[in-house]
């Protein structure tokens, strides 16, 4: 049975995919679209509502995305957020103008009309989150104003009579104190969707999409091991079964427990991995590399290349799938969003241009999904715990945490620092309250003192963090027990580090890996 939809039109926000994700999560499906989407196909899609979301253009702009006025006319429900809230009200002939004071971050919101379907058990006074330039200065007719802050008298408005509203600010950020019963309003009251939507429903949209494409033909997928890249494989065996290649490239910059999981997961899935060793391959190429852009590049590149060989072993390759999850995206490309930067590359393979490159197209099932969401799927297809709780690997491995010059000295050492600190998180019950936690190796050497010895070797670095989406992270509060413990265990066993130092940074301004 087709389920309720929201659409969300895509104006370029870096909230965009934040909206849809607070969607899924009210159990109504959605679908986020290019803002130029035609009426007819949005006729075809029969969606309960439309959300115009935000972006950071100016309507006046010469080049400003705008839409027809005809999506007002097809008696759906229209709400615009931020940039699309300026654009409904320059569509009906309101005026808007530059701010004279530019309004990031939390500011407080006054309800004017209570009456308002929008605001429904809204408390009168909240706090909102805001990031504009513009503002509205008068509305169209036949809207009325709703809701003010001290900086922006016109911060929400709606139709008197059709079921358009519009806020400046962004309700699908968690800093909006009432975001959540805004959009639930809309969706449930508003719109009159019924909330019967769930993971089941996109795993068999997913399987049934993937089979259509490749039809008889083969797919390669780049497998790590992680949570990502299993629900990918588990997907795609179920849509074409063994046209799946799946193949695990061993770049010798694992830890000690990758290696061990990578066989157990071969000996476990009901589909074949086939282990390609690159260990020298990989190891040889970052020889004298110090910079982390150049050695992530390189790291990149030679993955294609072993994906590239293995392609050229299978007829009728057609697909190239990857684990891509919503955050790679938005961090190591900035083609995505014109507003975001590209922090660092090939967070995944997909980093690179491997449709050009391969010439093979990209199969992603997961890119619009956020991490705990891949989980919940992966909840549902039944892994066990320990998988789903797993804290992310990157794809570089070690060599990222090595800073400097990457060699097996290197490795060596900080293998066998991080297996002491797994071992001693999963013995202080640690391990699942955090997100992510491990080792640095730094160039650094510093003199200190064993058994009346001078030594003169690595310090390293202690990070761990928390974090719900890996985009931002603190972090983490460990007793001084604990940090204590750790230091003297890595100090006391590995040869080559003689000095331990906790991490204080959160993300941002830090990142969550050192390179
Ligand atoms: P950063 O350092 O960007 O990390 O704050 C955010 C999350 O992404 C992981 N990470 C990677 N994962 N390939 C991956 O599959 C990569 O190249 C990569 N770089 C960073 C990082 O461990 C953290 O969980």
């Amino acid at each position: 049975m087709k389920k309720d939809l929201i659409l969300i039109l895509d104006f370029g926000s870096q909230y965009s995919h934040m909206i849809a994700r607070r969607i899924r999560d009210l159990k109504v499906d959605t679908f986020l679209c290019d803002y130029n989407i035609s009426i007819s196909h949005i006729l075809s899609i029969k969606p309960k509502g439309i959300i115009l979301s935000g972006g950071p253009f100016s309507v006046y702009d010469n080049e400003s995305p705008l839409i027809s006025k005809n999506i007002f006319q097809l008696n759906i429900p229209i709400f615009g957020i931020c940039y699309g809230m300026q654009l409904i009200s320059f569509i009906f002939g309101g005026k808007i103008e530059r701010s004279k004071y530019k309004e990031y971050g939390k500011s407080k919101f006054i309800i004017d009309h209570s009456n308002n379907n929008l605001f429904d058990g809204i408390p009168k006074e909240s706090i909102v989150w805001m990031s504009h330039s513009d503002e509205i200065r008068n509305i169209p007719k036949k809207f009325k104003i709703t809701g003010h802050t001290s900086s922006c008298k016109i911060a929400s408005f709606s139709h008197i009579n059709k079921d358009i509203y519009a806020v400046q600010f962004h309700p699908e950020v968690k800093n909006t104190e009432f975001g959540i019963s805004i959009l639930k309003n809309f969706v449930f009251h508003i719109c009159k969707c019924t909330p019967n939507w769930d993971w089941d429903n996109f795993v068999h949209n997913a399987i049934d999409k993937i089979k259509k494409r490749v039809e008889k033909k083969k797919v390669l997928l780049g497998f790590s091991g992680g949570i990502d890249s299993l629900v990918t494989a588990y997907i795609i065996h179920n849509a074409i079964g063994n046209s799946l290649n799946c193949i695990f490239v061993d770049t010798g910059f694992l830890l000690k427990e990758e290696e061990e999981r990578i066989s157990f997961l071969c000996k476990k899935m009901n589909f074949p991995i086939k282990i390609i060793d690159a260990k020298n391959r990989f190891l040889s190429r970052l020889n004298g590399v110090i910079d982390p852009e150049v050695k992530r590049k390189i790291i990149g590149e030679e993955f294609i290349s072993v994906f590239q060989e293995e392609s050229e072993k299978i007829k009728d390759i057609e697909f190239l799938a990857q684990g891509t999850i919503y955050s790679d995206i938005i961090e190591s490309s900035s083609k995505e969003n014109q507003l975001s930067h590209s922090i660092k590359s090939h967070h995944n393979v997909g980093g690179l241009p491997s449709t050009t490159f391969m010439k093979l197209k990209l199969i992603e099932p997961l890119k619009e999904l956020f991490k705990d969401e891949v989980r919940k799927i992966g909840k549902k297809i039944g892994l066990p715990e320990e998988m789903l709780h797993r804290h992310p690997f990157p794809g570089p491995g070690l060599s990222i945490r090595i800073i400097g010059e990457v060699n097996e000295k290197k490795i060596s050492i900080l293998r066998k620092a991080e297996s002491i600190l797994l071992q001693e998180l999963k013995n202080s019950n640690i391990y699942d309250s955090v997100s992510q936690a491990f080792i640095i190796l730094l160039p650094v050497k510093s003199v200190g003192v064993m058994g009346d010895r001078r030594t003169y070797e690595h310090s390293a670095v202690l990070r761990v963090i928390n974090t719900e989406d890996f985009m931002t992270a603190t972090f983490s509060n460990l007793s001084y027990e604990f940090l204590e413990k750790i230091s003297n265990r890595i100090v006391n066993e590995v040869d080559g580090i003689n000095r331990m130092v906790y991490d204080i940074t959160s993300k941002p301004p830090s990142t969550i890996e050192w390179e």
